[in-house]
């Protein structure tokens, strides 16, 4: 029987590279996302079987609707790629707490709900592998982004101890972080007038998520999602200070008048 995979925020960007990627090495795809656009990926990925899922994973009856319809198919799961997420720019004093919230709500909490039962599915099973998006604002201050780059921080971290407790059950965890990537993700987060705004100088997220899939099937730890200069500027994140990364970051983040 094909192997089957669970790829969240699969209808856009790097979600749906990573639903791409794994259809071509041979998984079926249980795709989630918010919109209709979901409902595209089959017609797309004619290789494979594509479940489309359309469900708000910033609440918790889109979280359970997403797992019912995993549980429904009755087969092992061997990918999980918690991947959904969304930011929201602007200055922290104008910035609306209730959208704040709601990416708390999507980037962590869903995150945590799902990996739930994923890991437990998983460790049943006694194999798997699950992909975590995190970010490179993991590893910076992200003015201008203030509670976004947290919640990839959390991811991250998250990934790290989660990795560590499901060895003993033959389950890997590998955090994905990309750098800047041409989605549209700052578009979304309101971010058109900042330097993050414009898609011309980030990476194609095709290779961030080839490189997400290498290292989820080579079960590593975690790996940097974009070019040279992306893997060199995550590099300079483990060693500059806070407050040397929190000003370069604001030159990206902070919106133009
Ligand atoms: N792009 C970057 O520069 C960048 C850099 C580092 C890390 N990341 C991380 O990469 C991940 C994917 O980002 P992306 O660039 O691919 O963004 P994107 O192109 O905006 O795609 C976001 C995906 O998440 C889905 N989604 C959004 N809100 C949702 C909700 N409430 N419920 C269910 N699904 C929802 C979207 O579904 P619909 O389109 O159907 O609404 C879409 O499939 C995120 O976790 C982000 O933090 C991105």
């Amino acid at each position: 029987m094909r192997q089957l995979a669970l790829v969240t925020g699969a209808s856009a960007g790097i979600g749906r590279s990573i639903a791409a990627d794994l259809a071509s090495r041979g998984y079926d795809i249980v795709g989630v996302g918010s919109s209709a656009k979901v409902e595209d990926l089959a017609s797309e990925l004619t290789q494979t079987v594509v479940h489309p899922v359309r469900a708000d994973l910033s609440t918790r009856e889109g979280v359970d609707q997403v797992w019912r319809e995993v549980e429904a198919l009755d087969r092992p799961l061997e990918v999980a790629a918690l991947n959904a997420g969304r930011s929201l720019g602007g200055g922290f004093l104008d910035t609306d707490i209730e959208e704040e919230l709601v990416m708390i709500a999507l980037n962590i909490t869903s995150q945590v709900l799902l990996a739930k039962h994923v890991t437990r599915r998983m460790s049943e099973q006694g194999h798997g592998g699950i992909l975590i998006t995190s970010s490179l604002s993991a590893l910076t201050p992200t003015p201008y982004e203030s509670i976004y780059g947290p919640t990839r921080a959390f991811m991250l971290s998250f990934a790290e101890g989660l990795r560590e407790e499901m060895k003993e059950h033959g389950v890997t965890v590998t955090a994905l972080l990309p750098g800047a990537t041409a989605t549209d993700f700052h578009h979304s987060a309101g971010m058109d007038n900042t330097v993050f705004g414009n898609n011309d100088w980030k990476n194609d997220p095709g290779l961030v998520a080839r490189q997400g899939v290498d290292a989820l099937m080579a079960g590593k730890d975690h790996v940097v999602g974009g070019d040279a200069k992306t893997r060199r500027s995550a590099l300079l994140n483990r060693v500059l200070p806070d407050s040397v990364k929190a000003r370069r970051f604001a030159k990206s983040s902070r919106p133009t008048p």
